[in-house]
């Protein structure tokens, strides 16, 4: 008996440590040496996807495609018809470009209008203030608000002035390190200001870079603290009025607001997939959102991740390749009110989490690219050099960390493998979230390279034998 056992339990290692892989199991065996010699077998496709994206037919394509959505449509905030209007445009180019699966899942989005606004200065002279209202801000009262300034560099500064905030208008000149250290400003100025008594907040908005354009974004309220009207102004008006200060100058500014925040609205987040040839039911996510602020165009955010992403598949489908795992674009809903349509999607398809191999946005610029950034373990990591490698004919190889993106976040947080696209993003910010973010800003030749990279990842990924490793 005892050596019956034995026998058995040896027969089964042997088995264990052969050939037998049950590819459809997380069960991960094979060695990384195998892993290189096939990724190296798609230098060949991945060459083809460079040729055809950069210099081929498809040469410009996701710039030009782009041109005509963000012409046609213009700006797409959350809850409006513009939006209404992407979604049903997208679903026809996405079908129309033959693609499978194409579908809408239904999200509910919030419904904001900024209506009428302004500021001027009164005191010490008449002087126009250009604005931008804050996502979810309240509006003024009928008489507007006309309040003395109190301006302040830092949360700190403003603390230690607690007791001159009462009544005024808090005018936020922080200094711009970072765009995730500096948000904090946009995001809670008004909480942190009306805390104090103070009647409204205006936030110099978030950028290095300034022709008097004020930039929006979002911010949120606090439960018990009172709701202030909220607006960022430019870095220009934001200097002026700390330099008067600091001089000693009384100012008084008058602003306008006539936001209004309607009911939540029906949206969608837009699918299409190619189906994958030998395990359909695991999948690649591939994504940008497409809504934006209602300034600007939104070419840049996030058109350029949407038709990045969208060009991906278009590559793909052009080739003639059928990757084995499903590969699936999603073009996300609401995403600058806090990644609402994807917080949607992820709770309803969160159950099937075992079958997500990896998900990829972009949504931080499609300038000129300089590699890709990368979430997940050492040994998936080392998967994904090995697949950058063959981006070798455009010499865009690097694998950074901390891959992500607010629409993918909950999918990585529980543990999925997750990459963005990196970027030169020194001039993003100029643009971001303003009326400069147009087509204007965005470059054809540099799309091409993003969405041969990006293509080049989505479909090696999707084709390998194995998921990436958790
Ligand atoms: C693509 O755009 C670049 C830059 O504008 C231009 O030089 C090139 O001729 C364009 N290619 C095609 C096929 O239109
Ligand atoms: C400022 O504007 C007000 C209202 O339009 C006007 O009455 C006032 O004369 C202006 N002040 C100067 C100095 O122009
Ligand atoms: C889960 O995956 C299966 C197999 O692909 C599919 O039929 C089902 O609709 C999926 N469910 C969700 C909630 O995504
Ligand atoms: C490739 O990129 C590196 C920096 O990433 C640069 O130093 C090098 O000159 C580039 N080579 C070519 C052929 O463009
Ligand atoms: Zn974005």
């Amino acid at each position: 008996m005892k050596l019956l056992l034995f026998i058995v339990f040896t027969f089964v290692i042997l088995q264990c440590q052969g050939k037998p892989l049950d590819h459809s199991s997380n069960g991960y065996q094979r060695t990384m040496e195998d892993i290189k010699k096939e990724i190296a077998g798609y230098s060949e496709i991945a060459k083809e996807i460079i040729n055809l994206a950069v210099h081929g037919k498809a040469q410009n394509r996701s710039y030009e495609r782009l041109g005509d959505f963000v012409d046609t449509i213009g700006p797409r905030l959350s809850g409006s018809r513009n939006l209404e209007l992407a979604i049903q445009y997208m679903y026809k180019a996405l079908k129309e470009d033959g693609l499978e699966n194409v579908h809408l899942e239904p999200a509910k989005i919030p419904h904001w209008e900024r209506g009428e606004e302004w500021a001027k200065m009164v005191e010490p002279r008449n002087h126009s203030i250009a604005i931008l209202g804050l996502g979810g801000s309240i509006a003024t009262p009928p008489e507007d608000i006309t309040a003395e300034v109190l301006v302040v560099t830092s949360f700190d500064e403003l603390r230690r002035k607690s007791q001159d905030a009462h009544g005024k208008i808090v005018v936020f000149n922080q200094p711009y390190t970072n765009y995730k250290e500096t948000v904090k400003y946009r995001t809670r100025g008004a909480v942190e200001a009306a805390k104090l008594g103070a009647k409204a907040s205006l936030i110099k908005s978030i950028t290095q870079f300034s022709i008097n354009s004020p930039h929006t974004g979002a911010q949120s309220y606090e439960p018990g603290v009172p709701k202030i009207p909220t607006a960022c102004i430019s870095v220009e008006d934001a200097e002026l009025m700390a330099r008067m200060s600091s001089r000693g100058t009384r100012i008084v500014v008058t602003l306008r607001m006539g936001a209004k925040t309607y009911p939540d609205a029906d949206s969608f987040n837009t699918v299409a997939e190619i189906i994958g040839s030998k395990y359909p039911e695991q999948v690649v996510l591939i994504s940008g959102h497409l809504d934006s602020w209602d300034v600007g165009q939104g070419a840049m955010d996030d058109g350029g991740g949407v038709f990045i992403s969208w060009e991906a598949l278009s590559l793909i489908k052009e080739l003639g390749l059928r990757p084995k795992r499903t590969l699936r674009l999603v073009l996300w809903t609401a995403e600058e009110q806090g990644g609402i349509g994807a917080e949607q999607y992820y709770q309803q398809h969160e159950a099937n989490i075992s079958n997500v191999d990896l998900v990829m946005e972009s949504d931080d610029g499609t300038f000129m690219p300089t590699g890709l950034a990368f979430t997940g373990s050492a040994k998936a990591r080392n998967i994904m050099k090995e697949i950058m490698k063959l981006l070798k004919p455009i010499n865009i190889t690097n694998v950074f960390e901390n891959g992500g993106g607010r629409d993918i976040e909950n999918w990585i947080e529980n543990g999925i493998p997750g990459a963005s696209l990196s970027n030169d993003i020194s001039k993003y910010f100029w643009f971001h979230h303003s009326q400069g973010d147009t087509l204007t800003v965005q470059d054809p030749v540099e799309m091409n390279l993003c969405a041969a990279i990006w293509t080049v990842v989505s479909y090696v990924v999707a084709d390998l034998e194995e998921k990436l490793p958790v």
